[in-house]
């Protein structure tokens, strides 16, 4: 697909991590140009490659619609000379620290990262004039919401220091899109992410012993661990396990797609296609303005020993567990109420979670 003189370049920090390697895959199919930016503090440089291989007809025609800085988004004099080296449409903020557990140790780094990061970017995107942004924040801003499924109305209540700093920088964003005028601004509040691309080319990759349930799992699956520590089976659910709503990393990554259409007014692709109208692809696509706050999620609880059971099942791999006590931070139950989502862009999760653990073994599979 060559590049239409209209397409449109959006700037993606973290873009080397989990969700934003999904991410650049979904817009560089979805026919944008990407700017990717990374520090590769918690991700690989190899993970470029990957993404070039998965996307490998849409650069063919066009090596310029990818191009990677490895930059902290703290480096506010690289970011500004990244973002006034050409037209950028939109940003996608992924860059940041995500485990809930190691939060309690290092919350300085994880202000410094989470909350110093999106200030500097802001400020640098504020002298570029560029004033789309889609923000990377999550469901852990609800706490133990009081009902379920919970809607983005619903009372925010931290319980760990990186929900605390997720929350701030939807609070500053919020003051930053009204004090903009005409600012774009879209907070979109993950539940859990898993699974891996169907290449089983990019996935997750954390460094060390991973905080999140998937990667755990596929690592006790894989023999590199000797079994999975299920914290607590003392809560008030089902069968004693948290439940969680898990959502297929490439819905989430489209779902990012869909929200940077909108704000550009634009259908489900980047180029606008001369003979076909956005606003006739997949029904009225309505301009997002303002701000704009969505939960990404299935709306279905999955809870930790059925996310195991169907694990086993799918892979016909075994999963050795252990009972272990309660993690601090921990809520009981959490899944979305996803309509807002589907009303405004028309997206909706799609991958069962069947595919989520198909997917996410075939990756750690691929893994030396
Ligand atoms: C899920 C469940 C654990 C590991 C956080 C963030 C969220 C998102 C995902 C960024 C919990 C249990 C886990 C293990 C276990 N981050 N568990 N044994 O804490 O729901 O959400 O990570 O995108 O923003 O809030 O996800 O995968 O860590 O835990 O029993 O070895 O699995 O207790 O109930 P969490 P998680």
């Amino acid at each position: 697909m060559t590049t239409s003189p209209n397409c449109k370049t959006v700037l993606v920090t973290g873009a080397t991590g989990f969700i934003g390697s999904h991410t650049v895959v979904e817009l560089l199919e979805a026919g944008y140009r990407v700017r990717m930016v990374d520090n590769l503090c918690n991700s690989e440089a190899s993970v470029l490659e990957r993404i070039e291989r998965i996307a490998h007809e849409h650069l063919t025609h066009d090596p310029k619609r990818l191009g990677f800085w490895p930059v902290d988004v703290r480096d506010s004099q690289a970011l500004e000379a990244l973002l006034a080296s050409e037209p950028i449409d939109g940003v996608i903020h992924f860059a940041g620290l995500k485990a809930v557990g190691e939060s309690f140790s290092q919350a300085p780094n994880y202000w410094d990262n989470n909350v110093g990061g999106t200030m500097a970017l802001t400020q640098a995107m504020a002298k570029a004039h560029v004033k789309r942004l889609v923000f990377s924040s999550s469901a852990t801003v609800y706490g133990q919401a009081a009902s379920l499924p919970v809607s983005e109305d619903a009372p925010t209540q931290v319980t760990n220091p990186y929900g605390r700093t997720k929350l701030v920088c939807e609070q500053f964003l919020t003051d930053w899109c009204h004090a903009s005028g005409d600012g774009q601004v879209a907070l979109l509040r993950y539940f859990n992410p898993v699974g891996a691309h169907p290449s089983a080319l990019i996935g997750e990759a954390p460094r060390g012993v991973p905080n999140n349930l998937m990667p755990f799992v596929t690592q006790v699956a894989a023999g590199i661990r000797p079994a999975l520590s299920i914290f607590g089976r003392d809560y008030p659910t089902r069968d004693g396990t948290c439940i969680r709503d898990y959502i297929h990393v490439s819905d989430l990554a489209r779902g990012h797609v869909a929200t940077m259409a909108a704000m550009l007014g634009l259908g489900p692709h980047a180029v606008t296609s001369p003979d076909i109208e956005p606003s006739t692809q997949n029904g009225p696509i309505q301009t997002l303005s303002g701000l704009t706050v969505m939960n990404f999620g299935t709306g279905q609880g999955v809870s930790v020993q059925e996310l195991v059971d169907t694990f086993e099942r799918v892979t016909g791999q075994r999963v050795p567990t252990l009972d272990a006590p309660r993690r601090q931070g921990d809520v009981a139950e959490l899944y979305a109420n996803p309509q807002r989502a589907h009303t405004l862009l028309n997206w909706r999760a799609t991958q069962t979670l069947e595919s989520m653990c198909r997917d996410a073994w075939a990756w750690q599979s691929s893994l030396p």
